[in-house]
């Protein structure tokens, strides 16, 4: 009997081990909300601030205004990341402005990850 309690604590003790180390690992993999929208504003301001403004009012001559944006609102997050990996130049035919949005921003960097967090700061604008 002695023998078998002493197991049981053992079982215990690397199950409570293993289940705390897949929490750590969990949450390392994913950032809070919180943190992706931080991350995903770092970027808005760095690649895409100067031609569609600070908080997305649009930038006369540079970039439209991405506030209450119809093109935005139709489209999935997914179909939005799509958008800015292409960007759209001044001669395709749904450009608005004559201006070129640049793909990424022009920041060639920004992966696959980055333009998620990104497009979820979007949708707070
Ligand atoms: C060099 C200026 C410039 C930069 C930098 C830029 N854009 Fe743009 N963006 C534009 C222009 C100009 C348009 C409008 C193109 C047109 O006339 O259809 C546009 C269009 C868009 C649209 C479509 C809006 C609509 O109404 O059709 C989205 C979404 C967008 N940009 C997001 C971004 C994001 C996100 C970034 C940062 C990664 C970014 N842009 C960086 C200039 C820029």
């Amino acid at each position: 009997m002695r023998r078998r309690g002493r197991l049981v604590s053992w079982m215990v003790v690397v199950l409570v081990g293993m289940a705390s180390s897949l929490t750590i690992a969990c949450n390392s993999e994913r950032p809070s909300t919180g943190e992706r929208l931080k991350y995903g504003q770092a970027i808005y301001g760095r690649a895409c601030a100067t031609c569609h403004g600070r908080e997305g009012e649009g930038m006369p001559m540079l970039g439209n205004r991405l506030r209450d944006n119809a093109f935005m609102n139709e489209r999935s997050d997914e179909q939005l990341v799509e958008f800015i990996k292409e960007g759209r130049p001044s001669n395709h035919e749904l450009n608005t402005t004559g201006v070129d949005m640049p793909p990424r921003g022009g920041d060639p960097s920004l992966d696959e990850e980055d333009l998620a967090q990104l497009v979820e700061y979007l949708r707070t604008l």
